[in-house]
């Protein structure tokens, strides 16, 4: 006699293994690699004051922008202070502001540029971090 209680278990366990690859990735198949914010200067910051000069949400797609405006308001109308959205201020510098925190560049900026095929010819001039591997 077949057991068809034990044979429908055996499917769905059978089903569920051969698919699980697929849905485990759901989601992850565009994962972006692990870019690290764990540097010396942004330890030093006490916990809730671990952020960026805006928000993860606004940095992730907006820092080309912003960095694009830092260097307007430099450049062309000499204002060296930037007030962020939460009204503190920072002062405008690629090298002295954006990689202070962010000194492992090539854990960081480069990890995601180099997935992303992006290669901001920045460098050229400005004066990237010196880094002891992080
Ligand atoms: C005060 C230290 C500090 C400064 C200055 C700073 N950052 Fe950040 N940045 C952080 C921290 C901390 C995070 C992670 C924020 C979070 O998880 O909410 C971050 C996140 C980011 C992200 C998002 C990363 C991701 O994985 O989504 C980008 C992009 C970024 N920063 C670029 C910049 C640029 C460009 C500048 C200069 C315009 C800059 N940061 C200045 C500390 C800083
Ligand atoms: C979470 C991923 C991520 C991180 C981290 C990141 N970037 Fe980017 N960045 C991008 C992407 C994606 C683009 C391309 C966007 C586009 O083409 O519209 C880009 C573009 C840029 C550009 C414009 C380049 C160009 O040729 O147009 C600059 C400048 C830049 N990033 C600077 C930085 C700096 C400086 C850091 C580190 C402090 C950094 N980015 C960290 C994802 C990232
Ligand atoms: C051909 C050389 C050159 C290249 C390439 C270059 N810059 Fe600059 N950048 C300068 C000079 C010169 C200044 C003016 C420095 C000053 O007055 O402090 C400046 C100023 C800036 C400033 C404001 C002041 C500062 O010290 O950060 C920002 C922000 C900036 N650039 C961002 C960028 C970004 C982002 C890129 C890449 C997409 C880039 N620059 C590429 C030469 C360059």
């Amino acid at each position: 006699m077949y057991d068809s209680g034990k044979i429908i278990a055996g499917l769905l366990i059978f089903v569920a293994l051969v698919t699980f690859p697929f849905y485990f990735n759901v989601g992850k198949v565009i994962a972006k690699p692990e870019t690290k914010i764990d540097t010396p200067e942004i330890q030093k910051l006490p916990e809730h004051e671990r952020k960026c000069v805006e928000s993860k949400e606004f940095m992730r797609p907006g820092h080309m922008q912003l960095l694009n405006n830092w260097r307007d308001s430099v450049v062309r109308n000499g204002d060296r202070i930037y007030l962020n959205s939460t009204g503190k201020d920072f002062d405008i510098s690629l090298q002295n502001t954006c990689m202070k925190c962010h000194s492992n560049k090539k854990n960081f900026c480069d990890k995601c540029h180099n997935y992303m095929g992006v290669k901001p010819y920045c460098w050229d001039c400005h004066i990237a971090p010196k880094e002891n591997e992080t």
